[in-house]
């Protein structure tokens, strides 16, 4: 069988633009070579879309948008192509596509936006669709789905910037509702951008303003004291979806934030025993499937739970994980017996199964 292309996207204009290229770098080093010819396309923080032909290391430091061999590429929406217009040498050309390999995460990558691009292309591309993207990414719809199937997840309110002028009365339900402290997010964000504890009204007000600065929505949790565990998740249908043992990640910091997760070297994770004696890490498992199936989660997901005394709490769903060199996706995998080059494999096989084309 000859090779297929795929094309690995990488970057964007997110928050996590410098999280994906150190995804993307992975992504490519894994992918197996002698199956897939690898076409990488950088966008860049402004948005330009990039084919970069250069050594993958570039891609992970952030030189690779300097590169004087890149020219613009970009994908056709129009299904009829297949593929991507190129343009070099002051000529268009055409490359056809077999697969696009989304290595991005936040917003305008993973939450739908890329997504509906790529459908409109016709082209395969790894992960889930445009609708159950945007869901997971905003996490106020991921509560009001994933409640209505009776999954637990932290009690909320939630807050629109246009009704900032009522941030008063929102703190006093906040504390009637909610009680103090407060954990306050962005709806959609991610890598722990914008998110903050609050002890009292005055230091919610903040929060909710700092959140405001990343999304139009704020969300504002009971906050949950307890293990953070996270269960990596593979499949397209109920009956084929798999989930991995669950793993713990020891925050060097109270939260898991930005700094805890991309800075501080004293963060770590494991995948811990002593979660089965108690049910935990069945709970976990089921909650997963039963989430992954209700927001029609494709290919692949990562979803992050909370081990409190009084019981388990579903806390978010990443339909487009890290894979860095310390992500907890591949980690999983590889824990179940897939390294990452099988993991890349069985992931393009079924978005191709899902598109029909094997
Ligand atoms: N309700 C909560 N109670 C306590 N801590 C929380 C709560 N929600 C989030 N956190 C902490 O903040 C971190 C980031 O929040 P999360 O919802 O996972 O957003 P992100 O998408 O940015 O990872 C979590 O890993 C956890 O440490
Ligand atoms: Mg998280």
């Amino acid at each position: 069988m000859s090779k297929l292309n795929v094309a690995v996207l990488f970057g964007g204009v997110s928050n996590e633009h410098e999280i994906s290229l150190r995804s993307a770098a992975n992504i490519i080093r894994f992918m197996p070579k002698d199956k897939y010819n690898i076409i990488p396309i950088g966008i860049t923080k402004k948005g330009r879309w990039l084919f970069y032909p250069g050594d993958v290391s570039e891609i992970e430091n952030g030189n690779w948008e300097t590169n004087s061999d890149c020219t613009p590429a970009v994908i056709i929406p129009d299904p009829m192509y297949r593929g991507i217009l190129k343009y070099n040498d002051g000529k268009f050309s055409i490359e056809k596509i077999d697969v696009v390999y989304p290595a991005v995460h936040g917003k305008n990558c993973e939450d739908g936006i890329l997504q509906g691009v790529l459908e409109m292309s016709g082209i395969p591309y790894v992960g889930s669709s445009a609708l159950a993207s945007a869901t997971c990414m905003d996490k106020v719809l991921t509560h009001l789905v994933l409640e209505r199937e009776g999954i637990r997840m932290a009690k909320f309110c939630t807050l629109l910037r246009d009704d900032l002028d009522r941030l008063d009365s929102f703190c006093e339900e906040v504390e009637e509702k909610l009680g103090f402290p407060v954990c306050v997010k962005p709806a959609c964000s991610g890598s722990s951008v914008g998110v903050n504890k609050a002890s009292n009204a005055e230091e919610l007000k903040s929060a909710v303003k700092t959140a405001f600065s990343h999304d139009d929505k704020a969300l504002v949790e009971e906050y949950i004291v307890g293990r953070e565990l996270e269960v990596a998740v593979m499949g397209n249908s109920p009956s084929d979806t798999f989930t991995t043992s669950v793993g713990e990640i020891l925050s060097a910091n109270e939260m898991y934030d930005y700094e805890a997760k991309y800075v501080n070297t004293e963060s770590a994770s494991a995948i811990p025993d002593d979660i089965h004696e108690n049910g935990v890490s069945k709970e976990i498992k089921e909650t997963a499937l039963k989430a992954y199936k209700a927001l029609g989660c494709k290919g692949l997901s990562r979803i992050d739970f909370f081990a409190a005394k009084n019981g388990v709490y579903l806390n978010e769903i990443n339909t487009l994980p890290g894979f860095t060199n310390i992500s907890m996706y591949p980690k999983l995998m590889d824990d179940a017996g897939i390294p990452a080059s099988e993991l890349i494999d069985r992931l393009i096989k079924l978005c191709l199964e899902l598109h029909g084309e094997i």
